[in-house]
Formats: structure tokens, sequence, C-alpha cells
């Protein structure tokens, strides 16, 4: 079994060893998931994958806090990360009093938050008040209505700068670490040498301090899309049908139940 990671351990880590992280949404799996990753994270994605949204901003703190329970209670050697879902993040009140939601009713070791310069203050607030914040900056999927569509970042000047003041900002303020998503490999490699704590891409190119992928994606289980940031090291989706087709066919035909699966 892998030793707990602490937060001193993983802003160490720069540098050191890659950092892994993946998403997890239930007990089952995240016991499966924690001795391969160094983090999880219950990503408010499991709006979309597990709920069947179109998009994270439906998530509310009472789905998040169920399903990172869920993940402590499974995983509990784990380092484990909760999304703070959109809208619960919007002042230094709210943000502050629904973190310490997260923290008293689960045992979540940090909470993640979307957001850049804007946002510093309030993650300072957070810090100040002994919840320990992950960073979320580049493409932030809970702005995909305000931005008309999941758009990458750092093609052109403006975006460029704008991603790295909101890094050094975020880590001024005090977040442990940060997630970029969805940027050119330039900007995921400029974020990384620009600030001393811990990247963590997606979608980020190569030269980040570590990576996330949502587990729906990485064991193929999500069929409707596969971005292309996606590597697949499992065909989930074509195995699962595969085993409750045979599954199927097994009890019409009669070879289900066998005499061995019988109590005498
Ligand atoms: O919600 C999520 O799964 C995330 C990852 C994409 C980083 O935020």
């Amino acid at each position: 079994m892998r030793k707990k990671e602490t937060i001193a351990s993983l802003k160490r880590a720069k540098g050191e060893r890659k950092l892994t992280m993946v998403t997890a949404y239930d007990a089952l799996f995240a016991s499966l998931f924690s001795d391969g990753v160094d983090m999880l994270l219950v990503g408010d994605s499991l709006n979309m994958s597990f709920l069947g949204e179109p998009d994270t901003l439906s998530a509310t703190l009472e789905q998040m806090i169920y399903h990172t329970r869920a993940v402590c209670n499974g995983a509990p050697e784990s380092f484990v990360v909760c999304d703070m879902p959109f809208g619960t993040t919007n002042t230094r009140e709210d943000a502050l009093a629904n973190a310490v939601e997260v923290f008293r009713r689960t045992r979540a070791d940090a909470v993640k938050i979307e957001g850049g310069e804007s946002r510093a203050e309030l993650v300072r607030h957070l810090v100040e008040n002994a919840i320990a914040v992950m960073g979320h900056v580049g493409l932030m999927p809970q702005s995909v209505r305000s931005e008309g569509g999941y758009r990458v970042q750092g093609r052109d000047e403006e975006s460029f700068a704008r991603v790295l003041a909101d890094a050094k900002a975020i880590e001024e303020a005090g977040a442990f670490c940060i997630v970029v998503e969805g940027v050119t490999p330039e900007l995921g490699r400029a974020v990384t040498e620009t600030v001393s704590i811990p990247v963590i891409g997606i979608g980020a190119g190569r030269e980040t301090d570590g990576q996330v992928l949502v587990w729906s994606d990485m064991l193929g289980f999500f069929e409707a899309f596969r971005p292309k940031f996606v590597k697949r090291y499992l065909e989930g989706a074509a195995l699962v049908k595969e085993a409750v087709r045979r599954y199927g066919a097994d009890v019409r035909e009669g070879r289900f139940p066998g005499e061995e699966h019988c109590y005498r």
C-alpha cells in the first residue's frame, strides 16, 4: 500500500517526481484506483459522466459531499480533493462556509476551485482558515456557457498572458497546487516554470509536474466522444457490454445458474 500524500510531500514533488491524479466518484472504484495514483479528485465532471448532464454547471454541493464521502470511505489512504461546484464560491463568505461544510462532512484533504486572478482573494481567505486549496486555471469547464464553448487557451498572446497571471495569482494566494486544463504545451510549460507549486495538467502537454484524467475517459467507459488528450488504458465500455451480453445469453439459454451456484 502506498503512503498517503500530504500537502508537504506534494509540494516537495515539484521537479523531483511526476504527480498523478485520477477522478473517482464512489467507494468501490476509489478503492481500486487508490494504489495507482498520488491523488483522487472528486471532480464535478461526475455531473456529466455519471448524471448524464450536458455540462458541470448543475452539480450541487450536496452531490459533491455525497460522492466525496464515498471516495474517502473507499480510499482512506488516498489524498482526496473535492471540486467546489459552480456557484458555491462566488463570495469569500460563501466559499468559506461551503468549503467548511465539505471538510466537516467528509474527510477530504483539499478543495479545488476554478478561477484565476478574480478568485485569488477568496482562495487566500480559505487558506487562512485552514482549508487547503488546489487551483484550476486555463480552460475552465464551469465557464462553458459564459465563454460559449470549451476553448483551448494559449493560442493567442492575450490568453497566454492571462492564464500565466491567473496561475501566479492563485499561487500567491496560497494554493498548494494548480490544475491547468486545455492549454497549448507551450503554455503548460510556461505555467509550470512560472510557479513554484506543482502544476497538474490535463490537455496541457508533457511538461507539467503531473497529469490528471477523468477515469471514465481513461478506462474507455465514456463513449460519446474521445478528447484528443485522453489515452485509453482499457476498453471498458466494450468489455462491460460483452460481459452483460454473455450473462443475458447464459440466463436465456439455461447456462446460468449452474449447479455450483445453487444452495444445498
Ligand atoms: O471535474 C473534473 O473532473 C476536473 C478535471 C477535469 C481536472 O476538474
